[in-house]
């Protein structure tokens, strides 16, 4: 889940061509960390197609560069540094060669660092947060005089302001879509940074994602996967003046003609609300696939965490969803050795694992953030111990996927086809789990959905062949 993900190939179209006949600048965006991150760095590539820039494959070719950051987990402030080491040589070979190189800094280190960053590594000319994307451009020229740091949580919408996504741009990213519904959190689980990077939870309005859905289905996005901090919290204004509720927003945009399939990431049992479990019994866009992150199994630990909720209400709420959805695949996230875990709290959560029976799950060793309560906790778990339990766990998460995936072998599911597979001739696509499925079948059948019947298993994909 915490990969580190740069999306390459030129973003071509009329948008990001200079004025006169001078040649685009080039721009590189590394993006580490969620999916929220990589629809972050779509946008800020959108916001500078107008500014002039074009994507290139490679930092080296790149006038400008843009590490957009993670902090959730440790040592994220170091990776960020040890890269900067790295391009300020970069930086230096470009100038002997007479190009000029500005370096930017986003995401959640850039919010929690600011003016640290540029102390630490003064070859950078930009820091900016999550909240002023929209502000790119004009912080650029800015930076130009001299480094800027742009932290605030301005008072306006920043998506009002950010320009669309270019048609050719979407076009060139594929027919599955992230699009961000939902920002911050009000949960302050004591483990995590997001309430402090991200702050406090809003929702977009409802015209603004509807007319951002209807703008990718028309550039032929078949599958939208919505995305917030805590996106079940969803609470979007209305054209009346009414809030609508997760449900509600899904509802509307399985509505628009054209789009397939919705799923929505990442949420909190506490959000699950009862129109939200109803939508999934109702509606055949909403893909049966739910990440609901427990992160333990034991009442103590959740109770420490700050969860508000216990491993009976997770499991009482599974009950209910799975009665609305028989056939729902389960994802999670867990934490390891948080403060005070012991043996019987960690076997809890390998209970309630076992319980569950996880389609595919993220499992992590608990990592102190500064500024977050658990980083306080006296009794905090020896690394070697955490090792273990998280090896202990992953080997029972790996046991559950391949038992998911096997239990596919011989079932038919519509199979929408993504973009070329491996192997010549052959398509990779998304099984309504969320499983990448392998088909022999022709390029023009990208962006479509076909019954395909699953005939082999892989170690990360599904292999299958059309229903004629
Ligand atoms: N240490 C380890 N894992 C964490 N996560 C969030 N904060 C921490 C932390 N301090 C994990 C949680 C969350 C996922 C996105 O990252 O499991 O659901
Ligand atoms: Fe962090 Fe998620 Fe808890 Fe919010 S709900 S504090 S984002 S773990």
């Amino acid at each position: 889940m915490a990969d580190t993900q740069s999306r390459s190939g030129p973003v071509s179209g009329t948008d990001n061509a200079m004025p006169g006949d001078q040649e685009p600048k080039k721009l590189f965006i590394k993006t580490y960390g969620c999916q929220m991150n990589v629809y972050d760095s779509d946008r800020m590539t959108d916001a500078l197609a107008g500014a002039g820039y074009a994507m290139s494959e490679t930092a080296d070719e790149a006038d400008l560069i843009v590490l957009n950051t993670c902090h959730i987990r440790e040592k994220a402030a170091e990776k960020v540094y040890s890269e900067l080491g790295r391009l300020r040589i970069l930086q230096a070979q470009r100038a002997a060669e007479g190009k000029s190189t500005m370096i930017g800094v986003a995401g959640c280190v850039a919010q929690a660092e600011g003016e640290e960053i540029i102390a630490r590594a003064p070859m950078v000319d930009l820091v900016f947060g999550p909240q002023s994307y929209h502000r790119l451009p004009d912080l650029l020229t800015r930076a130009k005089a001299g480094p800027v740091v742009e932290t605030d949580f301005p008072a306006e919408d920043k998506f009002e302001h950010l320009p669309a996504p270019a048609r050719e741009a979407t076009i060139a990213r594929g027919v599955t879509a992230f699009l961000t519904v939902q920002e911050g959190c009000d949960k302050f689980c004591s483990f995590c940074v997001v309430p402090y990077t991200r702050g406090a939870e809003t929702s977009r309005p409802v015209a603004q994602v509807e007319a951002e859905a209807r703008q990718l289905v028309d550039a032929g996005v078949r599958e939208i996967t919505l995305l917030g901090q805590n996106v079940n919290a969803y609470h979007g204004l209305d054209g009346t003046g009414e809030t609508v509720g997760l449900a509600g927003l899904v509802r509307r945009l399985s509505e628009i003609e054209g789009l397939e399939r919705l799923r929505y990431t990442t949420s909190h049992p506490r959000d699950m609300d009862d129109d939200l479990i109803a939508a999934h019994a109702e509606l055949d866009t909403l893909m049966p696939y739910l990440h609901l992150p427990v992160q333990s199994g034991s009442d103590a630990i959740l109770k420490s965490m700050n969860r508000r909720h216990t491993a009976d209400d997770y499991l009482k709420l599974l009950e209910r969803i799975r009665a609305a959805r028989p056939d729902i695949a389960m994802s999670g996230d867990f934490i390891v050795g948080f403060p005070g875990e012991t043996e019987a709290d960690f076997e809890a959560t390998m209970q309630i694992v076992r319980e569950v029976r996880y389609a595919s799950a993220f499992s992590f060793k608990y990592s102190p953030r500064p500024g977050t309560p658990g980083a306080e906790l006296t009794d905090q778990v020896p690394e070697e111990v955490k090792n273990e339990r998280l090896q202990r766990l992953q080997a029972l998460i790996a046991d559950q996927q391949t038992a998911f995936n096997s239990a596919c072998e011989g079932r038919t599911m519509p199979v929408l086809f993504e973009k070329r597979g491996r192997e010549p001739g052959q398509l990779a696509g998304r099984s309504p789990y969320l499983q990448t499925v392998l088909v022999d079948t022709d390029l023009s059948q990208i962006g479509t959905i076909s019954q395909v019947t699953i005939t082999g298993v892989g170690k990360n994909s599904l292999f299958g062949k059309i229903v004629t």
